[in-house]
């Protein structure tokens, strides 16, 4: 099925079960311990799994000139040692996955060197210690800073090209009120919950490997590729995810390092990637550098705006596109916005939790403040202004919702926003002072194929299947939401099977497309799955299904009587025309926020948030709110606490677990509320909803800032916004 044109009424419009705060269908399983995560499938692999070490490489860049492994191969229980050495050659799968296993060169820290696969986790663990490997190390590039400031003119990404619109020098040059700051945004790791891991098991050249994924049709590819193997002889299964964030889009050396383990052992190899290595073996996003220029009249106009973002990655790589929104969240004649890349030894930085807007509007969101302190006007008031309702670049392209301006109207209303004093410094509780700050959520709405297969038993129970992956956001809940409206059937009388690839190809989960487009796939297959019901029961294609029965010129049938005979199965996907080019289509929000930060000691305190989202029919209310809230959480530690330490000598993250890389507890996160604008968005999909998982963080971090400076004064441009930057300017309150 393909949407080309704007969704008109269908039978989810119905909103029966579909946009209610349904529990997830999954939790039992959760809670009971019954959902097998991608370590935890001990009944499946034929035989007992052997378990897989990987060595990770004690240089960030250089050469393995020996490895010794002569101790660790002679080691109680040791099966084989695979390095680059003995894998056979390694093919390029789409995400460089020849690169998760370093021979002779080594491109970055952790990098896998060796697989030590022993009968025990015990025995491969104290074997991988034995396993000694000689370096040729050589000088590598690890500062962003130091390449910033050494090469100014470090090539523009060319598939990122700079844009610009009117005059932007001139007009900055010009503009009675201008604003020109850099701000830095730290290296962050994703840090979700389960580490990588993979279960690998080869019948003959057939592999089934067992994963944390987030995209199984990519992973499918990948893992072909790199084996060299025909992607028909490649099973991935990954039906339960604890978090991915953008750090299991992709095939790593979890899976690979399993993979190879298992055709040299002979057996089912087990690989998790122990906690200390995660941070340096695997992917990150990336630190950036950001300047950024606004120039407004008098009447608080925006007239130029200019972004500008440098970030690293090793050769090849790609820059954070830290100036995605600036392109589009506020109106301004003369823009531009450029991005710079340098070479950088660092582990790999790819996509972590919306991907370019939650970096970006860490800056931006702030420069906005700034701006509005200038200009003398309440930040919310300048935003209003500057709204814009077509794409500020190509102007005659609207929005196809854009409902900023009502997301931070109705906020500043349940916040109490009206309280706040605009001079900073002025509140105090106690040995607190008190400021709340708010800052714009924007993030877009990216819509990808999905497929689907849809099954109607005899017993009038609907099956659903699709690769589509839950990582923790409530895919199985809304997938048979989903079924159950188009079906007419109770939520019970639902099953869905996920993350398999021998299930159709769905949209899998990342950038905020899961939802929508996997539920716009299982609408396709349901759609279908209708058509063969009402031929079956000999009623018009316009058959109304509601309460386990079907209707439709005056007779009425049950469904599952279109089954008696026999199984009815649909398969379809849902593929997007060019709606997106004619509409651009966004998500939109606002976060409120009030800290306490102690006077003395300049600790930090967020005392309540709210989150004011606009962004479609949310499908499931309840769900839908644990991704927000977990996003403003994420916000908070990007805020306040993240930051992967560079050691700028040896080239790698120093704090690379969780005691060093600290992430926010429940006791740093008092109290939360999230606000949902009712809107449907007929341009995104027949579902005619869209992303909310990563809106829920954008601009959370700046809110927090923004706040910070309200209560102390203090403006801090280098994040996280530790005790040590704040103390170093903090007025005398004491
Ligand atoms: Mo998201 S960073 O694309 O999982």
């Amino acid at each position: 099925m393909k949407f080309d044109t704007p969704a008109t009424t269908n039978p989810i419009d119905q909103l029966k079960v579909i946009g209610k705060p349904t529990d997830r269908i999954d939790g039992p399983h959760k809670t009971s311990g019954t959902a097998h995560y991608a370590y935890e499938h001990h009944e499946e692999p034929k035989g007992k799994p052997a378990y897989g070490v990987i060595v990770g490489a004690g240089i960030a860049k250089g050469k393995i000139s020996s490895i010794d492994m002569a101790a660790a191969q002679k080691a109680p229980g040791v099966l084989a040692i695979v390095t680059a050495a003995n894998a056979g050659k390694l093919g390029k799968g789409k995400m460089n996955t020849a690169k998760l296993l370093a021979g002779p060169d080594v491109q970055h820290y952790h990098q896998a060197v060796a697989v030590v696969v022993a009968e025990t986790f015990e025995q491969a663990t104290s074997a991988a210690a034995m396993v000694k490997v000689h370096y040729a190390p050589e000088k590598g590039r690890y500062d962003l800073a130091h390449a910033k400031a050494a090469k100014p003119e470090i090539k523009a990404d060319k598939k990122k090209p700079d844009s610009k619109v009117g005059d932007f020098a001139g007009a900055f040059a010009s503009a009675p009120v201008t604003l020109d700051v850099s701000y830095s945004t730290p290296d962050q790791s994703h840090a979700m919950m389960e580490p990588h891991a993979s279960i690998a098991q080869w019948e003959g050249d057939k592999l089934t490997i067992w994963t944390a994924n987030q995209m199984i049709a990519w992973g499918v590819g990948d893992v072909a590729k790199t084996l060299n193997v025909p992607k028909e002889n490649v099973r991935l299964m990954s039906p339960y995810i604890g978090g991915g964030f953008g750090g299991k889009l992709f095939v790593r050396a979890d899976a690979l390092m399993a993979a190879l383990g298992a055709k040299a052992a002979n057996r089912p190899v087990k690989v998790v990637l122990q906690r200390p290595l995660i941070m340096n073996n695997t992917t990150h996003r990336p630190a950036t550098i950001q300047r950024i220029r606004i120039g407004a009249s008098r009447d608080y106009k925006i007239t130029a705006i200019g972004h500008e973002s440098w970030s690293g990655d090793l050769e090849g790589g790609s820059p954070e596109e830290a100036v995605a929104q600036t392109r589009l969240l506020y109106a301004g004649a003369n823009r531009m916005t450029a991005m710079r890349l340098a070479v950088l030894d660092l582990p790999e930085g790819n996509a972590m939790r919306a991907p370019g807007e939650a970096p970006g509007l860490m800056a931006l969101e702030i420069a906005m403040d700034e701006m509005a302190e200038k200009l003398k006007i309440d930040p919310i008031e300048f935003r209003v202004i500057n709204d814009t309702k077509v794409d500020p670049e190509k102007r005659e392209r609207r929005f196809s919702q854009r409902q900023l301006v009502e997301c931070m109207r109705i906020g500043a209303d349940k916040f109490g926003w009206s309280a706040r004093k605009a001079a900073p410094g002025q509140v105090r509780d106690g040995r607190w002072l008190v400021g709340i700050g708010m800052a714009a959520a924007f993030r877009n709405n990216l819509t990808m194929k999905s497929g689907a297969r849809v099954k109607l038993g005899a017993d009038g129970v609907v099956t659903v299947e699709t690769d589509m992956t839950d990582i923790g956001t409530g895919s199985y809940t809304i997938i048979a939401q989903t079924a159950a409206e188009m079906m007419g059937v109770p939520l019970s009388q639902v099953r869905v099977r996920l993350g398999d690839s021998s299930f159709p190809v769905s949209s899998g989960s990342g950038g905020q497309w899961g939802a929508n487009s996997s539920t716009a796939g299982v609408y396709a297959a349901c759609v279908k799955l209708r058509e063969q019901v009402a031929q079956k029961l000999g009623m018009p294609l316009d058959a109304a299904f509601t309460d386990g029965n079907v209707s439709g010129a005056g007779k009425t049938a049950s469904l599952r009587s279109a089954a008696a005979g026999g199984e009815l199965l649909a398969e379809d996907f849902m593929e997007y025309g060019d709606l997106d080019k004619k509409y651009q289509q966004s998500t939109f929000g606002a976060h409120f926020v009030e800290v306490g930060v102690d006077m003395a000691t300049g600790e930090t305190r967020i005392r309540r948030m709210l989150a004011v989202c606009a962004a479609g029919r949310i499908l499931n209310p309840k769900s839908a709110r644990s991704q927000v809230i977990g996003a403003m959480t994420m916000g908070a530690g990007a805020a306040l606490m993240e930051e992967l330490v560079v050691d700028h000598r040896k080239g790698f993250f120093v704090n690379h677990d969780l005691a060093g890389y600290e992430v926010p507890v429940h006791a740093d996160i008092p109290h939360q509320d999230v606000i949902f604008l009712d809107e449907t968005d007929p341009i995104s999909s027949p579902m005619k909803a869209k992303g909310v998982g990563e809106l829920g963080i954008c601009g959370v971090a700046a809110a927090i800032a923004n706040a910070v400076y309200n209560a102390t004064g203090v403006r801090v441009r280098e994040y996280p916004i530790t005790l040590d930057k704040l103390l170093k300017d903090m007025p005398a309150y004491v």
